[in-house]
C-alpha cells in the first residue's frame, strides 16, 4: 500500500533523525528552539547522511505537556514560528532529499482546544460527544498519575484523560471526529509531508463497559502506576482505526505511517498486532524495547531475535534514545571504565547495523549525555512536577543541542535556554567534533555512510553468530555480500573470531591486529 515502486522504501532504507524542536536551535533568542533554527541547521542534518527527520510536535499548544497538548492542529505555535516557516522547512528538506515526518497526537487534544471548550460548555453542545464524558469515574489512573477522570463543574460530569487532565481524550468512536482527523492527515499530506509518527496509539480506545483495572505493585521506575492497564489499553478498535488512517496515507504515493507503542519488551506479540497484516495498518511500530533497561550483548541478542519473528513483509525499528527516556549513552556500560567515545561508538555501531530502521535522537551523534538530578527549580516536565519530584521526569534527555562551546549556551541561543546546557564534557559539541576525525560525530557520519552504501547493512538478513556476556558477533548478508560486526563490551582485549581474520576491514575503533581492544568494534 505505501510501497515505493523500487519495492524497498525510504523508511526502511534510511536512518531517521529525531529533532525535538524546543531544544535544537533557537533563531530568535528567546531560549527556545524554533523552526527557523532548524532550517539553519538542515545542512548539518543532511551531512549526517540520514534519510529523514521526525519532528516532535510544534503545533499551537498551551504546552502543559510540551506540545503533546494541541489546541490547533493546523497552526504552528508562535513560539516555534509560523505556518510559512513550516512550508519553508518542508521545502528546504525536500531540496536536501530529507523526508519530513510529523508527530500526530490523535488520542487527545489540549483542554484549550476550541472543540473541548465547546464540549465542556453544555451537555447538548454539538461537540459534547467529541470527548468522553461520564457521570461517575471508575478506578482508571492516568499515565502521569492520579485519576484519569476530571470533574467538570459546568455540567457535573467527568471527562476521561489518559495523560494529564489538560489532555482530554478525543472520543474516537465518534465518526465526526475520525472524519476530521482524516482530513487533517490529507491537509498535511497535500502540503508534502512524507509521513506521520502517531503518538500513543495503544491508548486510542477504552472499554465501553468501563470495567475497573486490576491493581499491581508499583515499580521504582514508575511509583505512580498502581494498576495494570487492561481496560484502557490495546483495545481492538485501536487496530480498526489505524487501518482506516493507514488507508488515508495510502491515497498518496510513497508516504509512511508509524505508531508509537509504549510497553516493555516482553510482549512482542502485542507489538506485532500493531503492525497488522502485510500492506495494512502501520509501516513501522516505534517500540520501547531498547529504550529502557539494560543494554548488554545478551539483551541485544534477545531483542534482535524477538524482532526477527515479525512476518517478512514487516520491518523492525530500533531506538536507544528519545524525548521520553534516559539517553542510551547514559545507560550503556554504566559502572565501567568505558569513556564516552567508547560508549557512543559501541552504541552507534550496534544500533546502525541491525536489520530495521534506526532512529538517532538529536545530540546522540555527539555523545550528548542525560542530565541527571536537575535541581527542582530547573525541572519543567509535568510528569516529575505532578508526582512531587518522586519521578525524575524527562527533562534530562531534552537539554539543548550543543553546537559550539566557544559561544554562549553552546551556540543554541544567546539567552538562557529553557533547560540548562549539559556541560559534563567540553568537547561534546558539533564544532569541536567536526574538526576531529576521531570524534563521535565522525564515527556516526562514517557509519551512516557505510550503511547507506552497503545493501547487506541496510537490507540484508541478520544472524547472531555469537552472543556472550561481553561480546556480540552479528552477520548481515545480502546476495553475495557478507558483513560481520563484532562488538566488545568488556574492559579486556578479546580475540577477533577466526571468521573475521584476513577480511577487509570496513571500519573499526580498535588499533590492534587480530585483537579487539576494550569497548571497541570492528566491521569487516
Ligand atoms: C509522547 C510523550 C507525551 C505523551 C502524551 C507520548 O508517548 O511521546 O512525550 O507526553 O505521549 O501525549
Amino acid at each position: 500500500m505505501h510501497i515505493h515502486s523500487s519495492g524497498f522504501n525510504w523508511w526502511q532504507h534510511g536512518v531517521l533523525y529525531q529533532v525535538y524542536p524546543r531544544s535544537f536551535q533557537d533563531s530568535n533568542n528567546d531560549g527556545v528552539g524554533d523552526l527557523r533554527g532548524i532550517i539553519q541547521r538542515l545542512d548539518y542534518i543532511q551531512d549526517l547522511g540520514v534519510a529523514g527527520i521526525w519532528f516532535n510536535p510544534f503545533f499551537k499548544s498551551p504546552k502543559m505537556d510540551f506540545g503533546y497538548d494541541i489546541s490547533d492542529y493546523r497552526q504552528v505555535d508562535p513560539l516555534f514560528g509560523t505556518n510559512e516557516d513550516l512550508l519553508e522547512l518542508i521545502q528546504q528538506c525536500k531540496k536536501r532529499n530529507l523526508k519530513v515526518v510529523l508527530d500526530m497526537v490523535l488520542n487527545h487534544t489540549s483542554d484549550q482546544h476550541p472543540w473541548f471548550v465547546e464540549s465542556r460548555s453544555s451537555k447538548d453542545n454539538p461537540k459534547r460527544d467529541w470527548y468522553i464524558w461520564h457521570n461517575s469515574p471508575n478506578n482508571w489512573i492516568g499515565i502521569f498519575g492520579g485519576s484519569a477522570w476530571e470533574f467538570c463543574p459546568e455540567t457535573q460530569e467527568y471527562y476521561y484523560h489518559a495523560f494529564l487532565k489538560e489532555q482530554p481524550d478525543l472520543n474516537l468512536r465518534n465518526p465526526e471526529v475520525v472524519a476530521e482527523l482524516k482530513n487533517l492527515f490529507r491537509y498535511y499530506l497535500e502540503m508534502g509531508v512524507d509521513g506521520f509518527r502517531l503518538d500513543a496509539v495503544n491508548t486510542y480506545f477504552e472499554d465501553e463497559m468501563r470495567r475497573d483495572n486490576p491493581a499491581i505493585s508499583p515499580s521504582n521506575i514508575a511509583p505512580h502506576i498502581t494498576q495494570k492497564w487492561v481496560y484502557n489499553y490495546d483495545h481492538q478498535l485501536n487496530f480498526t482505526l489505524l487501518d482506516e488512517l493507514s488507508a488515508v496515507v495510502a491515497e498518496y504515493d510513497d508516504r509512511m505511517i508509524m505508531g508509537e507503542v509504549g510497553r516493555d519488551g516482553s510482549d512482542v506479540d502485542a507489538w506485532k498486532t500493531y503492525y497488522g497484516s502485510c500492506n495494512m495498518r502501520l509501516d513501522l511500530v516505534f517500540n520501547f524495547d531498547l529504550l529502557y533497561g539494560e543494554f548488554t550483548p545478551l539483551k541485544l541478542a534477545n531483542t534482535i531475535q524477538l524482532w526477527e519473528t515479525l512476518p517478512e513483509c514487516k520491518w523492525p525499528t530500533y531506538a536507544s534514545s528519545s524525548h521520553d527516556q534516559v539517553r542510551g549513552v547514559s545507560r550503556i556500560l554504566t559502572n565501567t571504565t568505558a569513556n564516552l567515545y567508547q560508549k557512543s561508538t559501541l552504541l552507534a555501531t550496534t544500533m546502525l547495523c541491525l536489520r530495521g530502521t534506526p532512529f538517532v535522537y538529536y545530540g546522540e551523534e555527539i555523545g550528548l549525555e542525560q542530565s541527571f538530578d536537575l535541581p527542582k527549580n530547573q525541572i519543567r516536565d509535568p510528569l516529575a512536577i505532578r508526582n512531587n519530584y518522586l519521578i525524575e521526569g524527562r527533562d534530562g534527555c531534552r537539554t539543548p543541542m550543543k553546537w559550539d562551546h566557544t559561544l554562549p549556551n553552546a551556540g543554541f541561543s544567546t539567552t538562557a535556554p529553557w533547560l540548562p546546557i549539559n556541560d559534563t564534557h567540553w568537547d561534546i559539541n558539533v564544532n569541536t567534533q567536526l574538526g576531529n576525525p576521531h570524534s563521535i560525530l565522525h564515527w556516526y557520519r562514517s557509519l551512516i555512510k557505510l550503511r547507506n552504501e552497503t545493501p547487506a547493512l541496510y537490507k540484508g538478513e541478520i544472524e547472531i553468530l555469537e552472543s556472550a556476556v561481553d561480546t556480540l558477533l552479528i552477520k548481515r548478508s545480502y546476495e553475495q555480500e557478507e558483513v560481520y560486526i563484532f562488538l566488545n563490551f568488556s574492559e579486556k582485549d578479546v580475540e577477533i573470531p577466526t571468521i573475521l581474520l584476513n577480511q577487509h576491514v570496513l571500519i573499526t575503533t580498535s588499533s590492534l591486529q587480530n585483537i579487539l581492544s576494550p569497548y571497541s568494534v570492528i566491521i569487516v
